[in-house]
């Protein structure tokens, strides 16, 4: 089974036009049964997984799991939400840019919303953890005839940001796939990969009326991820050197946008 499995994966799947490897995996999304394991306890998880798998470092459960990943695209989970993603970015990210912006796209996937908003600034630069998913955003971007985005396979836990580079910057479900020791690690590196009055979009999945974070994993395909309060991420982005903009509810049940903005230096002293 797993031989035929990697043949399917390796020699058929990866011959296929996107438009059909992400029907199929919608497809698949809707038949296999998940078996999620949820705890709001990160030692309870953490125990979980070292007895699902002892040789993966229990913290990076969902970084293994992105790193497989060959094809994402908000719009195999849902159209609408897809739709609600757009409109918030150009309702409320889009108006702060300019053809004179440098903007940079973390956690970037196969780059659907840097191609979103290409035409209207100078230069992105766009990372991920996914070597496949780059490769796919690469060619979109070849084919859409868009050469101010430069895809580049990074990790965000590891990537060296230049100081002071962004007019803008997306963040768009990369702190869902983030354990907890390493998120200030992240959005500071970020803040300062930004100029002063700089703005960012930010996407996760949220606990809406909850108050604790809760870790997943599903046994069925190995997805794991944290999500978090509204209120954590209004704490780590505020208490970062962060103000809030704007904010919006684009998933019926828990995706949440903002836009912050980085703060001026004469404003961070206060
Ligand atoms: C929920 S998807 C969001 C993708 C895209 N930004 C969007 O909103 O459609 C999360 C993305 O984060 C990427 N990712 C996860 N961990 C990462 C890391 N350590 N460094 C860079 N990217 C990472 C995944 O590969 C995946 O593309």
């Amino acid at each position: 089974m797993k031989k035929i499995k990697k043949i399917w994966k390796t020699k058929i799947r990866v011959l296929l036009p996107n438009s059909v490897k992400r029907l199929l995996t919608k497809i698949g999304n809707r038949i296999s049964p998940s078996d999620i394991y949820s705890t709001t306890s990160r030692d309870e998880f953490l125990l979980h997984m070292s007895k699902i798998n002892k040789k993966q470092e229990n913290s990076n459960a969902a970084q293994a799991w992105w790193r497989k990943q060959e094809d994402w695209n908000p719009y195999i989970i849902h159209k609408e939400y897809y739709n609600n993603m757009k409109n918030f970015i150009n309702m409320f990210f889009v108006p702060h840019l300019s053809n004179d912006s440098v903007v940079c796209d973390l956690a970037c996937a196969c780059g659907d919303f840097s191609v979103l908003i290409a035409d209207k600034v100078k230069q992105i630069d766009a990372f991920d953890l996914a070597e496949s998913m780059i490769n796919v955003a690469i060619n979109t971007a070849k084919k859409k005839k868009i050469n101010n985005i430069v895809f580049k396979q990074a990790d965000a836990l590891s990537i060296d940001l230049e100081t002071n580079k962004y007019d803008a910057f997306m963040m768009l479900g990369l702190l869902t796939c983030i354990d907890d020791p390493y998120i200030i690690e992240i959005v500071k590196k970020v803040h300062d990969s930004m100029k002063d009055g700089a703005k960012l979009v930010l996407k996760d999945g949220l606990l809406i009326n909850e108050v604790n974070t809760k870790y997943i994993y599903n046994s069925t395909n190995e997805y794991s991820a944290y999500y978090r309060t509204y209120d954590d991420y209004l704490s780590i982005f505020l208490n970062n050197g962060f103000s809030l903009l704007s904010h919006s509810l684009v998933e019926s049940s828990h995706i949440y946008m903002f836009v912050f903005e980085k703060k001026r230096k004469h404003e961070r002293i206060l």
